[in-house]
């Protein structure tokens, strides 16, 4: 089939370059001029595994190319993919602008059926207002062609998005068109192989799984966020609460982990807008706007550990502060809504020297920490480092902010000689508190046994 994908972010880059995989030919656009030269070079602008080597093998079959011009990426397809951004307005609504340019940009130029699929996540009711940009230019123009417009949102974890992708759990569908769905079976039916994922529904629907998909395992996130602080002030431990109801299948094993608060490009986006699409609406979401609150206060209580440890706020001045992982979970560099920027910032507040390290977002952490914290960088007193031995190097504290797989099994003995305080903050709940304690350092955990009460 004939593809094209508006948009070489994230989503699009991995569908397209899914899509070739699979013997389709697709034609990804993007505005972005350097970006593209980048891609046609087979450099790819993001860190995902596996991606750089489905696009180059792709690319050099053949099946897979880039583009500037909407010209081309019209006439190429028999599907067009939009996969852009819906970044947050500042009233936290998904800003539809790059969404219905290209919708617009689509109008302009078609001659012939085509079938288009949101692929963005969008609010409800946008592929509605998608149709409406292309049929007015449509208009316009004078022309009278048919298209359709399917919703067909993406489910990919960042780090997995190639296996999310290749083997869904489901490929959601919306539409109110026969002969789009058709198409729409037909060039998901590899992914489907054996089973059939395809799950089909009304435009509107479609819309609205995405976000309640996001929204459940936020909920699920922030509610043992919640718990996890409870466990503390009770001296129960979290992690063996997380065993004991994962177990029941009614609950079941995934998202439940207590950690430093979700981040990323979907969960805080995505909670957002649907809160401003419920508000809009006149509906109240009291639940999900206490999800949203609860994960702001999380982002903050590793650093009220930190200050509890060194006793008080003004003790802190000075202190040095090893950092393991800045994006907000492993294998991406992604930075965006990272908790680790929430903590860098309190702890520059309080006068601490932070050195920080990350096996593959150091490069973006250090782009986002020259426009937010200048001053810092520039100064020394925010470093970001080469090793995770070089962030230690004459620390006071370790503190683990991303489960990277490098930093899962550290050697104890080394960071108790190391650290001057003698303590690990541990953001993400790796370490068995037990094996910490014997080296002789004071384990820090989220929700785990009250460390200070049997030390
Ligand atoms: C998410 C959804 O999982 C995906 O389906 C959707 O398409 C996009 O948003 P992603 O943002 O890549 O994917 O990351 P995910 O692995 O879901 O983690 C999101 C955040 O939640 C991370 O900050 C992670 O650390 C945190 N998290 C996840 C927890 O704190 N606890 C958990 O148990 C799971």
């Amino acid at each position: 089939m004939k593809i094209t994908i508006i948009g070489t972010g994230y989503v699009g880059l991995v569908s397209g370059a899914c899509f070739a995989d699979f013997g389709n030919n697709v034609l990804c656009l993007d505005v972005n001029a350097r970006k593209v030269e980048m891609l046609k070079d087979g450099r790819i602008p993001i860190h995902e595994p596996g991606l750089d080597e489905l696009v180059r093998r792709n690319a050099a079959a053949g099946r897979l190319s880039f583009t500037t011009s909407y010209d081309d990426a019209v006439e190429h397809a028999e599907v067009i993919f939009l996969a852009v951004g819906t970044p947050p307005d500042e009233d936290g609504s998904a800003d539809l602008t790059h969404i219905l340019a290209a919708a617009r940009s689509i109008g302009e130029r078609l001659t012939r059926p085509v079938v288009v699929v949101d692929k963005s996540t969008v609010p409800v009711g946008t592929a509605d207002s998608v149709r409406k940009a292309i049929s007015d230019e449509l208009d316009r123009r004078g022309a009278d062609i048919s298209f359709a417009v399917v919703s067909n949102p993406e489910f990919l974890k960042e780090g997995a998005a190639i296996e999310d992708f290749m083997r869904p759990d489901r490929i959601v569908v919306g539409s109110d068109d026969e002969q789009a769905t058709k198409l729409m079976r037909q060039l998901y039916a590899p992914f489907s192989r054996n089973h059939d994922k395809m799950i089909e529904m009304d435009v509107r629907s479609a819309e609205l799984t995405k976000y309640a998909a996001n929204a459940m395992l936020a909920t699920r996130i922030s509610f043992m966020n919640e718990l996890a602080n409870l466990a503390e002030v009770l001296d129960a431990d979290i992690e063996a609460v997380r065993l004991g109801i994962g177990s029941d299948p009614r609950i079941g094993p995934h998202f439940l982990y207590s950690g430093m608060g979700y981040g990323g490009s979907c969960f805080p986006k995505d909670v957002k807008a649907l809160l401003k699409t419920s508000k809009d609406h006149g509906c109240t979401l009291h639940l999900l706007s206490a999800i949203e609150t609860v994960n702001e206060t999380q982002k903050g209580v590793l650093f009220e550990k930190i200050v509890r440890h060194f006793g008080g706020r003004d003790e802190l001045a000075g202190k040095t502060i090893a950092l393991w992982g800045l994006s907000f979970k492993p294998n991406t560099d992604d930075m965006r809504e990272a908790p680790s920027l929430v903590l860098i910032r309190q702890l520059l507040q309080a006068g601490c020297r932070v050195q920080a390290y990350d096996p593959v977002a150091h490069a973006e952490a250090r782009r986002i920490l020259e426009s937010s914290s200048p001053e810092s960088l520039s100064s020394g007193q925010l470093a970001i480092v080469a090793s995770s031995t070089e962030a230690i190097d004459n620390a006071d504290a370790l503190v683990l902010v991303t489960e990277w797989k490098e930093f899962r099994a550290p050697d104890f003995g080394l960071l108790a000689k190391t650290l001057r305080s003698k303590a690990i903050f541990d953001g993400r709940n790796q370490y068995d508190p037990a094996i910490v304690r014997e080296a002789g350092l004071r384990y820090y955990g989220i929700g785990r046994r009250n460390p200070w009460r049997d030390q």
